[in-house]
């Protein structure tokens, strides 16, 4: 199980605390939200964000492109000191194309669905993905409400993994808390990233131990 807060929802004014908060409270990985305006609704950073702040992190940096047609920006991300690079199935219809490019660099490549995006259409791209990143809210903004559907995805997921013997990671990004993570955990997920539950709370810690306890309990 990895926890990746999303500095979405930390303080940009204290960016370098906040992440070293949550460093320190059990963070897995740091979790960093890219958004271009056109794609959603919302305007945040590129990878001069990650380049600041890649020297103050020991953690992978997980970087989640919610922008159109991302391949010009996938150079951009690697070379600032990306881990995980993802990318939206919608956001381009050269998928295939943006995965290779960001495995050319060397950085394990994710694909991320919106919640109305149909899983099986990542069917014919498992065997190059090292992540799928199933959106459990629609994506923008942080602080919005789980929705339930998308349990299905994950399931789905966790059994072509086990039917095809895929090794990737199933991350589940939106609305986690100790009740949804638990959720999301049953169904096959493993990555959680978390941005309002983690940072709009005094003490990132309790909140970090407060998720991998829901997880661990009953498991
Ligand atoms: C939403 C972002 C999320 C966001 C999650 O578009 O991709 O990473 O930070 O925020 P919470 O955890 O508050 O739903
Ligand atoms: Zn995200």
């Amino acid at each position: 199980m990895k926890i990746a807060p999303s500095i979405l929802s930390a303080d940009f004014a204290n960016l370098k605390e906040d992440i070293k908060k949550a460093q320190e409270g059990g963070a897995d990985w740091i979790h960093v939200d890219s958004m271009d305006g056109h794609f959603v609704p919302n305007l945040t950073f590129g990878a001069n964000v990650v380049k600041a702040i890649r020297p103050h992190i020991d953690l992978p940096i997980d970087c989640h492109l919610m922008v159109e047609n991302p391949g010009y920006l996938i150079q951009d991300f690697a070379e600032a000191g990306a881990d995980y690079i993802s990318v939206h199935f919608e956001s381009t219809p050269h998928v295939h194309r943006a995965l290779q490019l960001i495995k050319s660099f060397d950085v394990k490549a994710g694909i991320v669905i919106n919640p109305s995006t149909p899983v099986s259409l990542l069917e014919d791209i498992l065997y190059m993905v090292d992540m799928v990143l199933v959106m459990t809210v629609n994506p923008g903004y942080g602080g919005q409400s789980f929705i339930t559907e998308t349990l299905t995805k994950i399931k789905m997921l966790d059994k072509w993994k086990k039917e095809k013997g895929y090794d990737f990671l199933i991350e589940v990004d939106g609305g986690i808390n100790p009740r949804t993570i638990k959720e999301c955990a049953d169904a096959g997920a493993n990555v959680f990233v978390a941005g309002s539950y983690v940072f709009n709370a005094p003490e990132p810690k309790e909140r970090i131990e407060a998720l991998k306890n829901a997880v661990r309990e009953g498991a």
